[in-house]
Order: structure tokens, then C-alpha cells, then sequence
């Protein structure tokens, strides 16, 4: 009696075990994701960062997070990278630095290096120049090839790394940096912007050197209408001269995609038009079910924009309805609906392809 329970139960555990597997397995639609990005996308590096101001593993950050707790994310909850891996079927990747040991089978599906802080240019963190920047990431990431070959084998790792998608969020530091540095002394806004663009094409070829070719790349956000940006304008108005960087940033970005598309051979990339979509957001904000875009929800002073989301601050109790979690962040509900018109397009925001489309060329 005991052994047929036994074996019947046995019989639908297997049974529920492969239906489990089956529906993971389905739902996977890439191998791996390797993240390289700032604040917007970090899970956690910056934890590991000895004295890095550029942090977020303290309340109130986290408290819509399903453990409740500050994870170093900058948000109340989950950020895009949580929801672009939840897209793809995987988990979040995990931070870079939080691997205690960097063995082949802790990269098999993918890894972050995004930090919080980080620029495509060195030191965009002004003050104790902790963060990762692009550069290191990207030294960070040709690590993990080597790791990946050595233990798969050339050809079968660089079948893994050919299917995988590479995210990189980033660009947003760089130009804030600019309106406030002896940068403006050195170069134009336009030649700031091109020698971003420069330096990015260097950093993604060198991706694509290490077996990268998907990739989605986000343009920069219209930055100057954070409340960081706004709380310096009496009348609470945009920083017109940022967005106007992160527009000339956006143009030049696209074609310098359609031309490295060109010039390497295998690579498909999608672009995410961020200034757009956030800026209808803005314009329309009970179409995404938002009422306020201009205030912080945590912080303190106007537009809870003069202190930053530190335990001492205040923070608000309705943030589905808030754009910004703080002075710089979007909430989780912007978030989700940022990377659900990534994955899904309409083709407005997303050139020439949408996030899904990607993974299935
Ligand atoms: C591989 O790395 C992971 C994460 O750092 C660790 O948990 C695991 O024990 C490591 N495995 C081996 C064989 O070292
Ligand atoms: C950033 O620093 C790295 C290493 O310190 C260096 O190799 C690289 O050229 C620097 N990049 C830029 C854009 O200054
Ligand atoms: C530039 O940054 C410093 C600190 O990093 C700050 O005290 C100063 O107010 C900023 N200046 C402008 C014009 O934003
Ligand atoms: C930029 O140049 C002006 C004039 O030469 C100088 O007064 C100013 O201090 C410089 N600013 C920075 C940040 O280097």
C-alpha cells in the first residue's frame, strides 16, 4: 500500500517536474543576458564597492521589492533589468562583483555589470570615482569570455554568446557630467557628445570581437526633466540645454548603429527611443496611469528633489502614481512599462526592431 502511494506520488511529481521544466524551458528565449549599463540597470555591483557614495542597499529603496528590502537597486521595486530578464524567461543576472567565485557555470546565463554612478567615459562619479565605468565593464565582460571558452570550448561558447542578448543601458551620467564640469571649458556640447558616440562604437566592437551580436541599446532619457534638473528652475521647468545633449546624444547614437550594423558582420541591435517615451509619459501621464511626473517620491524639500532618498527622508504612499521614485530614478511602475515597449515595440519607439523581434532573428 505504502509503495504504490509511494510510487503514484513519485509518478505525479515527475510528472509536475517535467511539466515545470518544460514551461521554464519554453519560456527561455535566450541562453543569457550580459548587462552593462548605470544606476537605471544596476541589481547590486555597487554593494561591493568599498566607499562608492553611488549606492542604493539602504531603506527606502526596495520597500515594493518582493523581499521588501534595499537590494542596491534604485528603485522602490524591481528595475528595468529585472523586468527585461523576466521578459526573456530568466532570472535577473546577477551582479558581477556578488560572485564569489567567477566559474563558467555562474555566467552560463548571464551577468551584470552595471553600476550605479557609471559613464562611457572614466569618472562620471565625480567625487570618489568608484563606479565601473563602461570601459572596465567591458574589460569585466572579456573576463567572462575567457572563462566561458576555456570551460565550453571556443566554437560551442561562441554559439552561446551568438544567441545571447547583450543590454546596455548608459549615457545618462556622461551628459549630466557635462553641464557640470571643466568639460565645458574643453569641447562643444556637440564634440562632448561625439566623442561619447566614438567611444561607445570602440567598447560595442569589442563586445562583438568577444562573441556579442544582439544587442539592444537604449538611448538616453530626457534627463533634464528629473527632479534633480527641475528643483534648480524656479519655475520647475525642464533643463532644456540636457535634453537637448541627450537628443543630439540619441542622433547620432542611431546612426552610428546603423553603421556599425553595417560594417560588422552578424550583429542585430534594437534601439530603444527612451527621450520619446519617456517625454509621452510626461505629456500624457493618465494614458500610463501616472499623476505625478515632476515630484520625487522619496526625498526631501520641493519636488522631494533638495535631499536624496536616504533613510531620513520622506516618501510617498502612492507610488503606482509617480514617474520618479527619487531625484533620478523612474519607480518600478515606469520601469515596467519602459520595458514592456522595449520587448514589444511599437516600432515609434524601437528601431529598427523591438527587444522580442531581436531574439527571434
Ligand atoms: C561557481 O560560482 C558560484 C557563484 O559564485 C558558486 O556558488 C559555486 O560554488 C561555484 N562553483 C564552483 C565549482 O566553484
Ligand atoms: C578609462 O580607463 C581605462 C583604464 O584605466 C583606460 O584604458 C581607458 O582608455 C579609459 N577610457 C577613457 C575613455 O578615458
Ligand atoms: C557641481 O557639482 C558640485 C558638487 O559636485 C556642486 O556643489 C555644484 O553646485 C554643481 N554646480 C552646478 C552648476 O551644477
Ligand atoms: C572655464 O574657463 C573659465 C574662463 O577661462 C574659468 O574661469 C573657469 O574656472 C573654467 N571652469 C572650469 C570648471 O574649469
Amino acid at each position: 500500500m505504502a509503495s504504490k502511494t509511494f510510487l503514484l506520488s513519485s509518478f505525479f511529481f515527475a510528472t509536475i517536474l517535467l511539466t515545470l521544466c518544460f514551461k521554464l524551458s519554453t519560456a527561455q528565449m535566450v541562453p543569457a543576458m550580459f548587462i552593462f549599463g548605470d544606476s537605471l540597470v544596476d541589481v547590486g555591483n555597487n554593494n561591493h564597492l568599498p566607499v562608492s557614495i553611488a549606492k542604493a542597499n539602504f531603506p527606502h529603496n526596495g520597500i515594493d521589492f518582493p523581499t521588501k528590502k534595499a537590494t542596491g537597486r534604485f528603485s522602490n521595486g524591481k528595475n528595468a533589468a529585472d523586468f527585461l530578464a523576466e521578459k526573456v524567461g530568466l532570472p535577473s543576472s546577477p551582479p558581477y562583483l556578488s560572485l564569489s567565485s567567477k566559474n563558467a557555470s555562474a555566467f552560463m546565463t548571464g551577468v551584470s555589470f552595471a553600476s550605479g554612478g557609471a559613464g562611457i567615459f572614466n569618472g562620471t562619479d565625480q567625487t570618489l570615482r568608484q563606479s565601473m565605468p563602461l570601459t572596465q565593464q567591458v574589460g569585466d565582460y572579456e573576463s567572462v569570455y575567457g572563462v566561458l571558452v576555456q570551460k565550453l570550448g571556443s566554437s560551442p561558447a561562441q554559439k552561446l554568446l551568438s544567441k545571447s542578448l547583450f543590454a546596455i543601458v548608459i549615457g545618462s551620467n556622461d551628459i549630466f557630467g557635462y553641464s557640470n564640469s571643466s568639460d565645458r571649458n574643453k569641447s562643444t556640447p556637440q564634440e562632448y557628445v561625439d566623442l561619447m558616440i566614438l567611444t561607445l562604437k570602440q567598447l560595442v566592437q569589442r563586445i562583438y570581437a568577444y562573441g556579442g551580436r544582439k544587442f539592444f541599446i537604449s538611448g538616453v532619457a530626457p534627463i533634464g526633466c528629473t527632479p534633480s534638473r527641475r528643483v534648480r528652475i524656479q519655475s520647475e521647468a525642464c533643463n532644456e540645454e540636457i535634453n537637448s545633449m541627450a537628443v543630439t546624444y540619441n542622433e547620432r547614437l542611431k546612426s552610428m548603429l546603423q553603421k556599425l550594423n553595417s560594417e560588422l558582420k552578424g550583429v542585430s541591435y534594437s534601439y530603444f527611443d527612451a527621450y520619446a517615451m519617456l517625454e509621452n509619459i510626461i505629456q500624457k501621464p493618465a494614458t500610463y496611469g501616472f499623476t505625478e511626473v515632476k515630484a520625487a517620491c522619496c526625498g526631501l524639500g520641493t519636488l522631494k528633489a533638495k535631499v536624496p532618498c536616504l533613510p531620513i527622508a520622506k516618501y510617498c504612499s502612492n507610488r503606482k502614481d509617480h514617474v520618479f521614485w527619487d531625484l533620478f530614478h523612474p519607480t518600478e511602475a515606469a520601469a515596467r512599462i519602459l520595458v514592456d515597449t522595449v520587448f514589444d515595440g511599437p516600432s515609434q519607439y524601437t528601431y529598427p526592431m523591438n527587444v522580442r523581434q531581436l531574439i527571434t532573428v
